[in-house]
């Protein structure tokens, strides 16, 4: 019989290549570390350099590969695996469990709205696991079927997978600006989906691209057009890459003004550092969010939709 034992904890699934950043973020020492899984104390503010985020965790003893499938399928459906130790024995608890695609996702696509889950094995009769994740994501990855032809970069899955989150995309016909805009797929995932696109960067746009039905280039700063002469618009767009207060002082305007209705923006950081300060000032922003995308680099997405 396997006994459930909640933690009061919260485990924080790390970016490698950004856990300095995490380090940054996080108050106290770790309770347990188990691969990239840091088990920290409930922390009194949002923590954004994760891949995802185990919001309830427990251990739960079993005995046999079937007890564990059956202990986390009578929670809910939706598990995924952290394999970090005994990858033989996770992979056969695993394939016991109802089925989860990871195959790469058609755009669009939409989170699912039930629960992805994550366990890990801990040793050979003990799992680390959550019915409740920050991600809807298996362990915080998502995987599009790639456009190798039409977009000219890659910087489009970002936007199609913050697009996935938000549940929600431009309309036929509705109002965007694509600040950044250079060289385009950006701007090609929304000319795709029948909105007006105003592009805006110093650098021009790939001609394919420039030429898509709904488009319009405007060579120019992005920060010095004021809002009331852009605007009102559906959407908001950023991928410039700037120092974050830059842009933050323009999106300010642009939310005092309620000149846009849904906005999705990079905040890029610069150099080594990270910009805490100005992130907080956009997660201060009334109905934001700001996340750490499966497909971001350097940076953070801030989003804050109608
Ligand atoms: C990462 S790229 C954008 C990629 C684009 N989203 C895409 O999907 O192809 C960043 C762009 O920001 C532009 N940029 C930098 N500062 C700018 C500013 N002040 N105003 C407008 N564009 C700017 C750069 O010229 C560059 O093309």
């Amino acid at each position: 019989m396997s006994q459930i034992q909640p933690i009061d904890a919260v485990v924080y699934h790390v970016l490698p290549d950004f856990i300095e950043h995490f380090f940054d973020e996080v108050s106290g020492s770790p309770i347990r570390v188990d691969g990239d899984l840091y088990t920290y104390e409930k922390q009194s503010k949002n923590i954004y350099w994760v891949k995802n985020i185990w919001n309830k965790p427990f251990i739960a003893d079993f005995d046999s590969i079937s007890d564990a499938a059956t202990l986390l399928k009578n929670i809910q459906r939706n598990w995924a695996p952290y394999t970090y130790r005994l990858a033989r024995r996770t992979h056969l608890i695993k394939e016991k469990l109802p089925y989860i695609s990871d195959k790469p996702k058609p755009f669009p696509y939409f989170a699912p709205q039930t629960p992805m889950g994550s366990f890990t094995l801990i040793d050979e009769h003990h799992l680390l696991a959550s019915a409740s994740c920050s991600s809807p994501w298996p362990c915080g990855s998502i995987q599009f079927e790639e456009d190798h032809i039409n977009p000219p970069g890659r910087a489009y899955r970002k936007l199609w997978e913050a697009f996935a989150l938000a549940q929600k995309l431009p309309q036929r016909g509705e109002r965007c600006i694509d600040a950044g805009a250079s060289p385009g797929s950006w701007t090609w995932v929304l000319a795709s989906l029948g909105a007006e696109v105003l592009a805006i960067d110093r650098a021009p746009l790939a001609p394919s691209i420039a030429a898509l039905q709904g488009v319009t280039y405007l060579k120019h700063n992005a920060f010095t057009l004021k809002p009331e002469s852009l605007g009102p618009v559906d959407w908001l767009f950023s991928d410039v890459i700037c120092y974050p207060p830059a842009l933050y002082e323009w999106i300010a305007e642009w939310v005092e003004k309620k000149l846009a209705k849904n906005y999705i923006c990079t905040i890029k950081m610069q150099g080594k550092a990270w910009d805490a300060a100005t992130t907080a000032k956009f997660a201060n922003i009334p109905g934001s969010t700001v996340i750490h995308l499966h497909h971001n680099k350097h940076e953070l997405t801030w989003m804050l939709l109608q």
